[in-house]
């Protein structure tokens, strides 16, 4: 148990000029989820924090609302224009009048920090009673971090940025992480100090450990044990490694656990997915959001699971599928070349290589459910139009589309009888003239 309750401030104002976009840099996705949500998550898993402010700028209504229709917990504030950050984390006092707790402050754009780390950093600023505590990390190569810096005694007495840095100072390989904690109502005073009589001409938030220092407060530091978490997205390519980062620590978790991964290289499955043991997974799968699959499925190759999938046991998902919304129960095989959408699927389902769900109506833009109870068959290339169900062991025929219920038992096919038309194409080749 804590001694005080925890706010946390999560800096997402910047442009992000590298990432060469429109979209503002937090919410750039990985897996389908924004940066954003990665990092208000991980402080939401800590459990110990109540409020979220979230400090925006960049393309401010678009971040405001991602974080309104996600985060019930979190208050996002502007910040124009962006003087540093300072002026950012200054812009939440209004707020925190006699809030006597701390304050973390992280940035929007690290996903790869875990909430086992804050937690850890945030009891040990309780329990040294810190009242300002900063997470370092040590780097081979310190370029463009801010350098921690210490006396003669190891005391940690400042932090200083790369641009205003003797040579001296550039050296040090412990740098600033960029997360804080701070007992607010001992270190807030240092707001009203901060100068921006510096090369970057910023209010900089790092400047609060000197005035600290100097009012002979308790300031520590935190050591990161792995370096990866502070990884911070300025680029598209930053997204890409942060991405193979994520996915190598889930395939990881997930093998763990008892799923086999035939080529972990070509296999992208999203942190917020569970699989039971002796799950296949075969190459090239794609598997984003948050799913939960059981026991002894095979899935792939190429398969593709966006989101909200519900697997059972020994299901099959084969190639060029792709999964949506969908509860699947156990023993069903979606085999190939299937789109299950909104969905609900019994035990002992077959559907047919090709079968389509129609889930979504593009004139009233609504997405509708498809119903397959347990044992009913769909054939090949079967349209199943949304809201319809197909009850307990029906059969529909190949190349029916389906837009009523289906009767258990019955048997449903919508396609014209076959008719044949004898030596049709000899007479139509002899009409132009005979054959060559
Ligand atoms: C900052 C630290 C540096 C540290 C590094 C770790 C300062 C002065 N320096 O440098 O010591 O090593 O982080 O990554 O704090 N932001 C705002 N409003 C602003 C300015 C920035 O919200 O006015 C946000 C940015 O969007 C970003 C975060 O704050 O998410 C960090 O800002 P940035 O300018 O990238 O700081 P760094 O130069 O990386
Ligand atoms: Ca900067």
């Amino acid at each position: 148990m804590l001694n005080k309750k925890v706010k946390s401030v999560i800096l997402a104002a910047g442009k992000g000029t590298r990432m060469k976009s429109n979209m503002p840099k937090v919410l750039h996705t990985i897996f389908n989820k924004p940066l954003l949500g990665y990092v208000i998550d991980a402080v939401n898993n800590i459990g110990l924090v109540d409020e979220n402010f979230v400090i925006v700028g960049h393309e401010a209504e678009l971040v405001k609302d991602y974080v309104k229709s996600n985060y019930e917990n979190s208050k996002c504030i502007l910040q124009t224009p962006q003087l540093g950050t300072g002026d950012a984390v200054n812009k939440v006092t209004p707020f925190l009048n006699g809030f006597d707790g701390y304050v973390i402050v992280v940035c929007g754009d690290t996903p790869l920090i875990e909430a086992d780390t804050l937690r850890n950093f945030i009891e040990f600023h309780d329990n040294n009673s810190a009242d300002l505590t900063v997470m370092s990390a040590i780097f081979e190569n310190p370029k463009n971090y801010g350098r921690i810096i210490r006396d003669k005694n190891k005391k940690f007495v400042a932090i200083v940025e790369e641009k205003d840095a003797t040579p001296e100072q550039k050296a040090v390989k412990e740098i600033n992480a960029g997360i804080y904690c701070i007992t607010w109502n001992k270190v807030k005073e240092a707001f009203n100090n901060l100068k921006n009589n510096n090369a970057q001409g910023e209010y900089y938030l790092t400047d609060i450990v000197k005035w600290a220092v100097q009012q002979n407060l308790n300031v520590q530091s935190y050591i990161l044990e792995n370096n990866n978490e502070i990884f911070g997205i300025n680029s598209k390519l930053h997204l890409a490694e942060a991405t193979k980062i994520l996915n190598k620590k889930s395939l990881i978790r997930l093998m763990d656990n008892g799923v086999q991964i035939t080529d972990p290289d070509s296999t992208f499955i999203s942190p917020e997915t569970t699989i039971e043991a002796d799950t296949l997974i075969l190459p090239n799968v794609y598997i984003t959001g948050k799913n939960k699959i059981g026991a002894k499925c095979k899935i792939g190759p190429f398969a593709h699971i966006r989101d909200g999938a519900v697997i059972g046991n020994n299901v099959r998902i084969g190639n060029f599928v792709e999964i949506k919304k969908s509860v699947i129960k156990d023993n069903t095989n979606v085999s190939h070349l299937s789109y299950i959408g909104d969905s609900e699927l019994g035990s002992h389902v077959n559907i047919g290589a090709g079968t389509i769900t129609a889930n979504y109506d593009p004139i009233s833009k609504v997405k509708r459910r498809t119903i397959i109870k347990d044992g009913a068959n769909t054939g090949s290339n079967s349209v199943l139009v949304a809201p319809v169900t197909i009850n307990e062991m029906a059969s529909i025929g190949a190349g029916s589309v389906i837009t009523k219920d289906i009767e258990a038992y019955s048997l449903a096919i919508t396609r014209a009888p076959l008719r044949k038309f004898s030596n049709w194409v000899k007479d139509k080749i002899e009409q132009l003239g005979g054959n060559k």
